[in-house]
Protein backbone atom coordinates (compact mmCIF):
# COMPACT_ATOMS: atom_id res chain seq x y z
CA UNK A 1 0.00 0.00 0.00
CA UNK A 2 0.78 3.76 -0.95
CA UNK A 3 2.42 5.27 2.39
CA UNK A 4 0.36 8.78 1.94
CA UNK A 5 -2.63 6.31 1.67
CA UNK A 6 -1.85 4.14 5.04
CA UNK A 7 -1.12 7.59 6.88
CA UNK A 8 -4.65 9.00 5.46
CA UNK A 9 -5.90 5.82 6.77
CA UNK A 10 -4.63 5.98 9.67
CA UNK A 11 -5.64 9.61 10.19
CA UNK A 12 -9.29 8.36 9.56
CA UNK A 13 -9.29 5.89 11.71
CA UNK A 14 -7.78 8.24 14.46
CA UNK A 15 -10.05 11.20 13.92
CA UNK A 16 -13.35 8.87 13.74
CA UNK A 17 -12.85 8.41 17.62
CA UNK A 18 -13.90 11.47 18.08
CA UNK A 19 -16.75 11.45 15.81
CA UNK A 20 -20.15 13.03 17.59
CA UNK A 21 -22.84 10.17 16.72
CA UNK A 22 -24.96 9.95 19.69
CA UNK A 23 -27.99 9.80 17.51
CA UNK A 24 -27.13 7.29 14.64
CA UNK A 25 -24.08 5.27 16.33
CA UNK A 26 -22.36 5.89 12.99
CA UNK A 27 -18.88 6.93 13.56
CA UNK A 28 -17.23 8.53 10.70
CA UNK A 29 -13.66 9.74 9.86
CA UNK A 30 -11.86 11.62 7.07
CA UNK A 31 -8.62 12.73 6.37
CA UNK A 32 -8.08 15.34 3.55
CA UNK A 33 -4.50 15.89 1.26
CA UNK A 34 -3.86 18.60 0.04
CA UNK A 35 -1.71 18.97 -2.73
CA UNK A 36 1.38 20.57 -0.43
CA UNK A 37 0.95 17.83 1.50
CA UNK A 38 -0.77 18.28 4.46
CA UNK A 39 -3.54 16.30 6.09
CA UNK A 40 -6.84 17.87 7.49
CA UNK A 41 -9.05 15.60 9.60
CA UNK A 42 -12.62 15.73 10.34
CA UNK A 43 -15.27 13.32 11.88
CA UNK A 44 -19.01 13.64 11.42
CA UNK A 45 -20.68 16.11 14.99
CA UNK A 46 -24.42 14.90 15.02
CA UNK A 47 -27.67 17.77 16.55
CA UNK A 48 -30.56 17.05 18.24
CA UNK A 49 -32.11 18.63 15.46
CA UNK A 50 -30.96 16.30 13.26
CA UNK A 51 -30.63 18.34 10.07
CA UNK A 52 -27.81 20.47 11.53
CA UNK A 53 -25.61 17.30 11.32
CA UNK A 54 -22.32 17.61 9.55
CA UNK A 55 -20.24 15.13 7.78
CA UNK A 56 -16.67 14.06 8.39
CA UNK A 57 -15.39 15.19 4.94
CA UNK A 58 -17.21 18.35 5.33
CA UNK A 59 -15.77 19.12 8.93
CA UNK A 60 -11.93 18.19 6.90
CA UNK A 61 -12.84 20.24 3.93
CA UNK A 62 -13.88 23.49 5.59
CA UNK A 63 -10.51 23.17 8.27
CA UNK A 64 -8.56 23.04 5.67
CA UNK A 65 -10.38 25.99 4.06
CA UNK A 66 -10.15 28.18 6.65
CA UNK A 67 -6.94 27.83 7.37
CA UNK A 68 -6.10 29.07 4.19
CA UNK A 69 -5.38 25.73 2.21
CA UNK A 70 -7.50 25.25 -1.30
CA UNK A 71 -5.72 22.59 -3.32
CA UNK A 72 -6.13 19.24 -2.39
CA UNK A 73 -5.18 16.08 -3.64
CA UNK A 74 -7.40 13.18 -2.09
CA UNK A 75 -9.55 12.25 0.79
CA UNK A 76 -9.86 9.28 2.61
CA UNK A 77 -13.53 8.23 3.97
CA UNK A 78 -13.05 5.68 7.14
CA UNK A 79 -16.33 4.49 8.75
CA UNK A 80 -14.87 1.54 10.98
CA UNK A 81 -17.76 -0.75 9.79
CA UNK A 82 -17.19 -3.55 7.32
CA UNK A 83 -18.60 -1.93 4.39
CA UNK A 84 -17.67 1.67 3.01
CA UNK A 85 -18.91 4.63 3.71
CA UNK A 86 -19.06 6.77 -0.13
CA UNK A 87 -19.67 10.41 0.85
CA UNK A 88 -23.24 11.55 0.93
CA UNK A 89 -24.80 13.81 -1.93
CA UNK A 90 -24.08 16.96 0.11
CA UNK A 91 -20.48 15.88 0.48
CA UNK A 92 -19.71 15.61 -3.07
CA UNK A 93 -21.41 18.86 -3.76
CA UNK A 94 -19.52 20.72 -1.48
CA UNK A 95 -15.78 18.74 -2.37
CA UNK A 96 -16.76 19.11 -5.99
CA UNK A 97 -16.70 23.15 -5.53
CA UNK A 98 -13.49 23.10 -3.99
CA UNK A 99 -11.66 20.34 -5.64
CA UNK A 100 -13.45 19.07 -8.91
CA UNK A 101 -10.22 16.34 -9.16
CA UNK A 102 -10.32 14.96 -5.91
CA UNK A 103 -9.75 11.01 -5.49
CA UNK A 104 -12.17 9.40 -3.00
CA UNK A 105 -10.86 6.34 -0.96
CA UNK A 106 -13.31 4.60 0.76
CA UNK A 107 -12.18 2.63 3.64
CA UNK A 108 -12.85 -0.18 6.07
CA UNK A 109 -9.80 0.19 7.57
CA UNK A 110 -8.21 -2.49 6.11
CA UNK A 111 -9.13 -2.76 2.26
CA UNK A 112 -9.90 0.35 0.15
CA UNK A 113 -11.18 1.35 -3.10
CA UNK A 114 -10.45 4.62 -4.96
CA UNK A 115 -13.19 6.78 -6.94
CA UNK A 116 -12.76 10.51 -8.97
CA UNK A 117 -14.89 12.47 -7.59
CA UNK A 118 -15.92 13.69 -10.81
CA UNK A 119 -17.39 9.81 -11.71
CA UNK A 120 -19.48 10.25 -8.54
CA UNK A 121 -21.27 13.04 -9.32
CA UNK A 122 -21.67 12.83 -12.83
CA UNK A 123 -23.59 15.76 -14.59
CA UNK A 124 -22.83 18.36 -11.37
CA UNK A 125 -23.64 21.75 -10.85
CA UNK A 126 -20.64 24.45 -10.46
CA UNK A 127 -19.88 27.52 -10.23
CA UNK A 128 -19.54 27.88 -13.94
CA UNK A 129 -23.22 28.03 -14.26
CA UNK A 130 -23.68 30.58 -11.84
CA UNK A 131 -22.12 33.48 -14.55
CA UNK A 132 -23.94 35.28 -16.50
CA UNK A 133 -23.45 35.35 -20.09
N1 LIG B 1 -21.97 10.74 7.53
C1 LIG B 1 -20.75 11.26 7.28
O1 LIG B 1 -20.04 11.75 8.17
N2 LIG B 1 -20.30 11.23 6.00
C2 LIG B 1 -21.01 10.73 4.94
O2 LIG B 1 -20.60 10.90 3.80
C3 LIG B 1 -22.24 9.98 5.18
C4 LIG B 1 -22.85 10.18 6.52
C5 LIG B 1 -22.47 10.79 8.91
C6 LIG B 1 -23.59 11.80 9.12
C7 LIG B 1 -24.29 11.20 10.32
O3 LIG B 1 -23.65 11.66 11.50
C8 LIG B 1 -24.04 9.71 10.21
O4 LIG B 1 -23.00 9.54 9.28
C9 LIG B 1 -25.24 8.92 9.74
O5 LIG B 1 -25.80 9.48 8.61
Amino acid sequence: MNTNIKILIEAARKVAGHSQAKYSNFQVGAALLSTDNQVFTGCNVESSSYGLTICAERVALTKALSEGTTDFDKIVIYAGKEDYCPPCGACRQLLFDYAPDLSIILTNGQDYQTHKLKDLLPLAFEDSKLKKK
